[in-house]
């Protein structure tokens, strides 16, 4: 039987410790715990992301404000908001949502967001603190996709250790973090890519695929090792001839999930994940401020 890896028990178990935590912020401090979203333009896909934090902050008790700033915005402007917002002794976490407009580095924002604030875990020092975390400590701090997903693991008991992971996708939002937790976690890892001559011939092998490219049915299952545990991040939103609108993965899960160990479905698995992340490491970043 295919164990269907649901985020649903286990953000229930969250929410517990969640709102206990935050609880606990906003006693000490004597304010709740608060997230600062810094919103660019209008990609409507982001706007769905920064609804739904804004709806999960409020049910554990974490304060969470939208800035939003035109599409034509100058860079100059992103980073004097992110210095103001540092300075701001009444914000804890700070994130800019991704993608920015062409016209602004996303390196130079996300490393202007200082290193107590940083909730995404993207900055510079954030990086090199997870690829230099002691062998087999969990990490704590960084990019909330990947910190799902190894939440997700603990919660279904699926050990990594000794596993052949292999991650098809290298961004870094997703791809390299991940590497980097389950490598520290003791998988074996392998990142693939678009590059990657033959991406059957990796994912064979892997005990635990992870699959963010953003590409509908890449994986499929004879690139899939029978009893694997199947990761999918992608979302990708398509019409069918009929009209009917869908959100699928990467993986195509009807054909994938009778052969997987385990599998996340889309949507349900992965992406309510991230949020529940981003509010753990907004709760702890004010917690270092009350403490
Ligand atoms: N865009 C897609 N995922 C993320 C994320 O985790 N954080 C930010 N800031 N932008 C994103």
């Amino acid at each position: 039987m295919t164990v269907i890896l649901k985020a649903k028990p286990v953000i229930e178990s969250l929410t517990t410790s969640l709102t206990a935590d935050a609880a606990h912020v906003t006693a000490t401090l004597g304010r709740k715990p608060h997230l600062t979203v810094v919103l660019v333009g209008d990609d409507p896909a982001s706007a769905i992301y920064v609804r739904n934090k804004q709806r999960r902050a409020e049910e554990v008790g974490v304060q969470s404000e939208t800035i939003r700033l035109n599409a034509d915005v100058s860079q100059a402007e992103v980073v004097a908001k992110v210095q103001q917002l540092n300075a701001d002794p009444a914000v804890d976490g700070i994130i800019v949502q991704l993608p920015l407009p062409n016209q602004i580095d996303a390196d130079v924002i996300i490393n202007t967001i200082a290193d107590a604030k940083d909730v995404d875990g993207f900055t510079l020092a954030a990086t090199g603190r997870l690829w230099t975390l002691p062998k087999n400590s969990q990490a704590t701090v960084g990019p909330c996709t990947p910190l799902g997903i190894m939440a997700l693991l603990d919660y279904y008991g699926i050990d990594v250790a000794g596993k052949n992971a292999v991650i098809v996708g290298r961004s870094n939002i997703v791809g390299k973090p991940m590497a980097a937790m389950l490598l520290n976690r003791g998988a074996t890892v392998t990142i693939a890519h678009s590059q990657t001559t033959d991406l059957k011939a990796a994912t064979q092998t892997a005990d635990i695929i992870v699959a963010a490219t953003g590409r509908r049915n890449l994986i499929t299952a004879d690139m899939v090792k029978p009893g694997a545990t199947i990761i999918d991040v992608g979302m990708n939103r398509y019409v069918d001839a009929a009209g009917k609108k869908h959100l699928t993965g990467d993986v195509d899960y009807a054909n994938v999930a009778p052969i997987a160990g385990a599998i996340t479905p889309v949507p349900g698995g992965v992406g309510p994940m991230t949020v529940n992340m981003l509010l753990k490491q907004t709760i702890a970043a004010a917690a270092r401020t009350a403490a």
